[in-house]
Parts: C-alpha cells; sequence; structure tokens
C-alpha cells in the first residue's frame, strides 16, 4: 500500500502479515495493533505523548534486573496480569490470585504443623485448611508453595537481613489433604515505587500499597496448579490493592483465639501463651 491513511493504516497492517503465519499469533497480533492504533486515534495521541510512552518502557528496561522485573510490575498494577489471570481461572476452583515478583523457587519442606515464624516478633498466625477437588473430596499428597513477608514489610530476595527462604515453605499434605502453619500475622507493604511504574502510579494519583496476604501456589498431580493468595478481611487495602488481586473467596477472618486453644501436635504446641490469629481455608482444585 503506497496511500497509507490514518484511516486505512490498521487494515494495511493486517494486509502486511503472512497468509501462513501462525493463526493464534495473526489474532493476538491483529487485535493489539487494532486496539493500539484505535487508542491513538480516539485520544488524538501527540508526539510527546508518544514520546512519554516509550520513554516509560526505556525506564522499565533500565531498571529490569534478575530480581526487579520492572514490566511485569507495570502489568500488575495496570490490572492486566490479574485481568489475565481471571480469564483463565475456573468457576468450580478456589480463585486465582497474582504471583508477584517475590517467590524464590526451592523453598525447603515445611512438615504439616510446621513453624515459618522461627524468632520473628508478631502476632502468631495459625493457618489451616484442606486442599480439595471440586467435589470436595480432599487431595492427598498436594503440594503448597507457601511464602510471605517479613514483619517489616519486605520478602527474603528483599532483605539482606533475611536468609534466602525465610518466609517461605513447600508443605506436602498427607491423605486427608490437610494442611497446617504457624506464622507472623503478614503485613500490608508497597509494591517497589522507585522506578517507571511508580511515576505512573503517582501521575494517576495512586497509592503503592497492597493489603497483607499470603501467597500458596498449590500443585497436585493430575490438578490445574493454582496461585493464590488469602487477605484478613479487615485490612484498610482490601479495597484498593493496588495489583488488583483481591476476590471475594481469598477474604477470610483471622479469628483471634484464647493461648489455650492452641491445637497439640504443631511445631509450637506448649509454647504459646498469648491470643494467637487463626484462619481455616480450604483450596478447590480443578482437575487438569
Ligand atoms: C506480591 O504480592 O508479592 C506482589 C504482587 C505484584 C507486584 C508486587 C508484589
Ligand atoms: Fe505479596
Amino acid at each position: 500500500m503506497r496511500n497509507v491513511t490514518k484511516d486505512n493504516i490498521t487494515d494495511v497492517f493486517k494486509g502486511y502479515m503472512a497468509d501462513d503465519m501462525n493463526p493464534r499469533m495473526r489474532e493476538v497480533m491483529g487485535s493489539l495493533v487494532q486496539h493500539l492504533h484505535d487508542f491513538a486515534r480516539e485520544t488524538n495521541l501527540t508526539h510527546d505523548e508518544w514520546r512519554k510512552g516509550l520513554e516509560f518502557l526505556e525506564g522499565c528496561a533500565a531498571v529490569e534486573t534478575e530480581d526487579r522485573h520492572e514490566f511485569v510490575l507495570a502489568s500488575d498494577v495496570l490490572g492486566l496480569s490479574s485481568l489475565v489471570d481471571m480469564l483463565h481461572s475456573r468457576d468450580d476452583a478456589t480463585s486465582s490470585s497474582v504471583l508477584g515478583p517475590f517467590h524464590v523457587s526451592g523453598a525447603p519442606p515445611l512438615a504439616v504443623g510446621g513453624d515459618m515464624k522461627r524468632h520473628f516478633g508478631g502476632p502468631v498466625l495459625l493457618a489451616e485448611g484442606t486442599i480439595r477437588d471440586t467435589d470436595g473430596r480432599p487431595i492427598p499428597g498436594a503440594v503448597i508453595d507457601i511464602w510471605q513477608t517479613a514483619p517489616n514489610g519486605l520478602y527474603a530476595s528483599q532483605d539482606d537481613e533475611q536468609d534466602t527462604f525465610s518466609f517461605h515453605g513447600l508443605m506436602t499434605v498427607g491423605d486427608d489433604g490437610r494442611y497446617a502453619f504457624t506464622t507472623v500475622k503478614p503485613v500490608e507493604y508497597t509494591v517497589p515505587s522507585d522506578g517507571p511504574v511508580g511515576d505512573i502510579l503517582r501521575a494517576c494519583g495512586r497509592h503503592p500499597w497492597r493489603p497483607s496476604h499470603l501467597h500458596y501456589i498449590v500443585t497436585a498431580p493430575g490438578y490445574r496448579s493454582l496461585v493464590t493468595e488469602i487477605f484478613p478481611d479487615d485490612d484498610p487495602y482490601l479495597d484498593q490493592d493496588t495489583v488488583f488481586g483481591v476476590r471475594d473467596d481469598l477474604v477470610m477472618t483471622y479469628v483471634e483465639r484464647p493461648a489455650g486453644d492452641f491445637p497439640d501436635g504443631l511445631a509450637l504446641s506448649g509454647t504459646i501463651s498469648e491470643p494467637f490469629l487463626h484462619v481455616d481455608f480450604d483450596v478447590i482444585l480443578a482437575s487438569d
């Protein structure tokens, strides 16, 4: 096409794609460019604004390291990560939620009833539940990869004061599908806001806070893996999570219970002298 106009450029782009290209690639690229062009036409995007957009992408690339994933963070605060999650979440299973950039693979095994709190201060939280299938049956041998921040709001990978796997554990449930562990009640924290994504948040008058949460990745042979989070229902940021991760079925009451109610058979049994928090959260996995 030698007469490209602002009105036909989208069709011209689509016409340049080869007939024998991958059909899914054609669908995704065609739609992406359609929306990109419509966006520029609708907003009458100026050269300066277009340049700022490119500078944002260049800025993300400039701060990207092995431990700092600014493009993922951009996708998170724009709601794209959560939207993709929800598009592929099954209605009959526990909702999925954002993975985030702070999970460290290869966590050490944590026995059922084990403790992640160790020497850290803060309210003790006992989290337990059953991993079930969509018919309510326990899934023996399911594995839960658990992680959260320390009481200072930092993940181990962000904090030189913590061991590599601090507040990370890999729990294999028994025949009854039950899991249980003790930890410190998680705290709300901010996503990194000292880079280009922080600039976008500020430009939109948004804050960088996430409500407190526990992260789980739950896997079992024959079932769809689930990446999810659990939130307490009294968190001040529940209705304004900066990465859009909150779902109704992931919001739980952390019930305060007297020390005497602490069950036997856990790593911290016999050591609890103050009231503790308790959350019971069953996870439902859909079959593959
Ligand atoms: C997190 O929950 O760890 C997280 C998710 C998205 C962006 C930053 C952190
Ligand atoms: Fe997190």
